[in-house]
This record gives structure tokens, C-alpha cells and sequence, in this order.
């Protein structure tokens, strides 16, 4: 089989694209859309997903404040910081970067985030939404852009076995969620590291998504023929062989799993723009439900 190569980074392209003309037609009216990104501590992997996201916003025409805050900053310190973005007319969007250090509690963070303006989805107003399917709220932003992903390329999911490997609120449940909606029509199933025969599941997948963050964990008897895989993952794992020393690789061991395919997404270039294209387009949806446009 020859499969389709998801691109991810021209579908995210397309998508800040379009963006454009909404940003300019905001901001010509006098409401520039915002984000606040704030950073607590010292992880290098954090730090480069956070200047990305500012450099898009600047990119775009998008108004932006990154917080750098230092690892020992308090909770009282943080939710501080938070009353205060909630407060600033000029900021539509907050994202706190994941995960905190261990001494902040993310999920009362994340409850002091004024939920109009919680672009990550990540409130349980916003949850709440997304299971109600009203979507005046805001959904994570990488299971928006697998969705994005499978549109664009003409996927059908209605009626569709779909297994999503992973539980996370980041992507595994909201992921399920999309999915399972009047939108998508898809029968779903949500495996985890607790599932039984996990092997056996996803032999029955027409589309497999794998959110697990192990690396090459989904091998190809894994793959039922034909089917699509989403790869979620994002793992550095060591590598002499690269300046940095290490590379990145995804949850699918993409040598093996690749000729089985009817189309599948690589990594890096597949998932991962998709989630900062979908963070853009969550802060513009921001700034236009406040504004009323
Ligand atoms: N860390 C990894 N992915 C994300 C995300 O989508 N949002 C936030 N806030 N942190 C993350």
C-alpha cells in the first residue's frame, strides 16, 4: 500500500492562512486578539513549545505576553498572574504551559482561568461544553488539530471504529469526545496502560490515534490493512548520531507501521503544527465571542 502522508505543516499553514483576514478584520475595528503564555520553571522542552507559540501570535498579527516565571514561583504568585491576565481587556487568550512544576497544583490553576479566556480548553466549563457539544466553549487544541487534520484530508469518521490509545485531558478524552459527536459520528473506543489485549483493539481500528508518549510503543500487528493513524506523540529519545543528541520520534514505529496504511501522520511534521495552528485559531475565537463578532 502506498499510503497518503498527512502533512501537517501545510494544513497548518492553510490554517493560519486563513486566520489572517479575521486577524486583520479585528484588529481594523480595534480588537486585536491577544494571549498571554506563561512558563513556570526551567524545561527545555516547555521553553521551545512556548517561543513557538509567541512567534506564530507575532507572525500573525496576534498581540502577545510571554511570562517567564521562575520554578520557585508560588501558587498564591501564579494565580496572581492569572487574576491579573483575566483582568487585561487586551488579552483574550491564557495558556499555562503544561506540565507545572510538582509544587502547583495544575488543576487549581487552571480553575482560576477566566473560561472565556481559557483558549486550551482545560476549564471544566470548557469540558462541560465540549461533552454538551456547545460550541461556544474551547477545545483542546491537538485533538482540534487531528480533527482539522481529518477533514482536510477527507477522512470519514461517521460510522468509523476509532481507538484512541491514551486517557489524557489533553488529548485521549477530548479526543474520544469529537470524535463520538453528532459532528464526527464515529463508535470510539479509549484504551489506556490498564487495557486488556490492547494488541487485539486496535486490529479492529479503521482509524488508530495514538496518545501515549511511548515511543514506537504502536508496531505494525498493531494495523489492521488500511487503516489511518494519527501519531500523537512527541518523545525525545537519545541519539549520538544528531548534533543535540537526541532526536524526536512519535508513539508509532513509523518504518513498520507506514506501508500497512491507507494514510498516516509522521513525526515531527504531522500532529505537532497542527496543535499551535489551533491555539491561533482558539485566541481569534476568543477575541470574537468577547467582542461580539
Ligand atoms: N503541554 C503540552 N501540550 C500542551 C497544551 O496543549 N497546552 C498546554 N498549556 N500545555 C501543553
Amino acid at each position: 500500500m502506498n499510503p497518503i502522508i498527512i502533512d501537517g505543516k501545510e494544513t497548518s499553514r492553510k490554517v493560519l492562512h486563513n486566520l489572517r483576514t479575521d486577524i486583520a478584520q479585528l484588529t481594523q475595528h480595534g480588537h486585536t486578539p491577544g494571549l498571554a503564555v506563561v512558563l513556570i520553571g526551567e524545561d527545555p522542552a516547555s521553553r521551545v513549545y512556548v517561543d513557538s507559540k509567541v512567534k506564530a501570535c507575532e507572525e500573525l498579527g496576534i498581540y502577545s505576553q510571554k511570562w517567564v516565571l521562575p520554578t520557585e514561583t508560588t501558587q498564591k504568585e501564579l494565580v496572581q498572574l492569572i487574576h491579573q491576565l483575566n483582568a487585561d481587556d487586551r488579552i483574550h487568550g491564557i495558556l499555562v504551559q503544561s506540565p507545572p512544576p510538582a509544587h502547583i497544583d495544575e488543576q487549581a490553576v487552571i480553575l482560576n482561568i477566566d473560561p472565556r479566556k481559557d483558549v486550551d480548553g482545560f476549564h471544566p466549563i470548557n469540558v462541560a461544553k465540549l461533552v454538551l457539544e456547545d460550541h461556544t466553549g474551547f477545545v483542546p487544541c491537538t485533538p482540534l488539530g487531528c480533527m482539522e487534520l481529518l477533514n482536510t484530508y477527507s477522512i470519514p469518521t461517521q460510522g468509523k471504529h476509532v481507538v484512541v490509545i491514551g486517557r489524557s485531558m489533553i488529548v485521549g478524552k477530548p479526543m474520544a469526545h469529537l470524535l463520538v459527536s453528532k459532528q464526527a459520528n464515529a463508535t470510539v473506543t479509549i484504551a489506556h496502560s490498564r487495557t486488556a489485549d490492547l494488541l487485539s483493539i486496535c486490529r479492529t481500528a479503521d482509524i488508530l490515534i495514538a496518545a501515549v508518549g511511548r515511543p514506537g510503543l504502536v508496531t505494525a500487528d498493531f494495523i489492521r490493512p488500511g487503516a489511518v493513524v494519527l501519531d500523537v506523540g512527541i518523545n525525545r529519545v537519545e541519539d549520538a548520531t544528531r548534533p543535540r543528541g537526541y532526536r524526536i520520534v512519535g508513539d508509532v514505529d513509523y518504518g513498520s507501521v507506514q506501508p500497512l496504511c491507507s494514510a498516516i501522520t509522521p513525526v515531527p511534521g504531522g500532529v505537532g503544527p497542527m496543535t499551535i495552528a489551533m491555539l491561533m485559531s482558539n485566541t481569534v475565537k476568543a477575541c470574537k465571542l468577547t467582542c461580539g463578532a
